[in-house]
């Protein structure tokens, strides 16, 4: 039971403006008493009033960055290079890997408020007919790279509060997909506070303030919350694959990807993919003020996005694939260092504090870290561009572009719907 006291936090309320969150207060038993103070003690109110003061001024906007030196940054073209050189590449990788050198992460914490889906994201079926979810479709990746390296390539995924129950259960059900308990690590990301228009916190229930997950660029340092770094470290892993769950054609923990980063000495790698259309909802890879950094769609400007060169190729065409690797001990030190948040207008569902009753507000602000944010502090990253037909197909839509449709289609093409029962062989 926690010794915090009412009054104290009360009083840190009042000073805020943020007193309702304790207007059921009176009807709470001891339990979620406690609860309840807690998780206010635990909110950075100075923080959050620093949010709220940067929603309303767009601060995170490009447009209104107006200083920024904006230059391309172009990606090491894999489609172009010769057989010999990436046949040597992916030797290279496949070594580290058969060494048990790297693991892979999934960053599976997020939302999918676009997809509709109400679970989580990686237990939807994107409708092949063996009817695999994301998640299955990730641990067939994992099983015919494992196959190729001799030995499993440790798994880690992280959640959020909002599915780690459901994605634990989700893996339980389904046997761990075959792919053994052992060498999967679920970790939950940190959380952090919505607002409405008028910088009030709001709650969930009568004894739950209302967060949201931080953004996938709190995976640095919910990782080392979590111990990952000193596990990898016992484990003797020294790169870390992470993705997104959502691109079906991603290849995991690809050999390829890690000879380049060994072989061009990057302390960390991203791939990325020709955008096709000024809009694509995807960010552009780029310099800025003399460091890497991507631009994401929600907020480059729109003639930066539309530009193109006299050979009619766009200036700004390498698009993040949302894949990377780091060196652990960069990725932990990432952990330490503090990232800007980004402000979204979202939905948001509430409890009303004067009503008593469930509402909903159309545009609430939420924040959220981007990993790519981490770029410009990285010395040495390396770009590879890879042939998008092959390694990108992101289900975000219910149908059209970049929907379960299209990923269906793709992923028959390119990996047909049989997973490889492998993980017997070489256990
Ligand atoms: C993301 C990239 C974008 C890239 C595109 C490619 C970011 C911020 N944006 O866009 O640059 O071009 O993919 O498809 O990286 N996630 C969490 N926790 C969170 C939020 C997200 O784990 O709190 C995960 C999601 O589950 C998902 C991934 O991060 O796997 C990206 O999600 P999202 O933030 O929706 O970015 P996208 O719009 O997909």
């Amino acid at each position: 039971m926690t010794s915090l006291n009412e009054e104290t936090i009360r009083n840190k309320l009042v000073k805020c403006g943020q007193e309702h969150l304790l207007a059921f207060y009176g009807d709470l038993d001891a339990h979620e008493k406690s609860a309840l103070l807690e998780d206010i003690d635990g909110i950075d109110f100075d923080l959050m009033s620093r949010l709220y003061a940067r929603a309303q001024h767009g601060s995170h906007d490009m447009q209104q960055e107006g200083t920024c030196d904006i230059s391309p940054l172009r990606g090491v073209d894999s489609t172009a290079m010769p057989a010999p050189q990436k046949e040597k590449m992916r030797a290279l990788g496949l070594k580290e890997l058969s060494e048990g050198r790297m693991a892979a992460l999934t960053m599976a914490g997020g939302q999918g408020t676009r997809l509709g889906h109400t679970g989580p994201k990686g237990t939807y079926d994107i409708g092949l007919p063996s009817h695999k979810s994301l998640f299955e479709i990730q641990s067939d990746g994992l099983k015919r790279i494992s196959a190729e390296a001799g030995r499993p390539v440790l798994w880690y995924i992280m959640t959020s509060h909002i599915n780690h129950s459901e994605t634990e259960s989700f893996f339980r059900e389904h046997g761990y997909f075959g792919y053994g308990k052992e060498n999967i690590i679920f970790f939950r990301q940190e959380k952090i506070p919505a607002l409405d228009r008028s910088g009030r916190l709001l709650l969930e229930d009568k004894h739950t303030v209302l967060k949201s997950p931080n953004g996938n660029g709190g995976m640095f340092s919910s990782l080392k919350k979590a111990g990952g770094f000193d596990h990898m470290k016992k484990c003797g892993i020294k790169y870390l694959f992470v993705c997104g769950i959502d691109n079906c054609l991603v290849k995991m923990a690809d050999p390829l990807f890690l000879g380049f980063k060994v072989s061009g000495g990057y302390r960390a790698v991203a791939k990325s993919f020709l955008k096709r259309t000024a809009d694509e909802k995807a960010g552009v890879l780029c310099m800025k003020n003399g460091h890497p950094c991507v631009i994401e769609y929600t907020e480059i400007p729109e003639d930066l996005a539309a530009l193109k060169n006299e050979d009619g190729e766009w200036t700004y065409g390498d698009t993040n694939v949302l894949n990377y690797i780091f060196d652990t001990d960069l990725a932990e030190e990432l952990a330490g260092e503090g990232l800007d948040y980004h402000v979204a207008v979202k939905k948001l569902k509430y409890l009303d504090t004067d009503t008593g009753k469930n509402a909903e507000i159309p545009d609430g602000y939420k924040f959220e870290l981007f990993l790519f944010d981490a770029f410009s502090k990285i010395d040495r990253l390396g770009i590879l561009r890879i042939e998008r037909t092959e390694e990108f197909s992101p289900v975000k839509n219910k149908t059209g572009i970049d929907s379960a449709e299209s990923a269906r289609v793709m992923y028959m093409n390119m990996y047909g719907d049989g997973s490889r029962d492998c993980m017997e062989e070489i256990k």
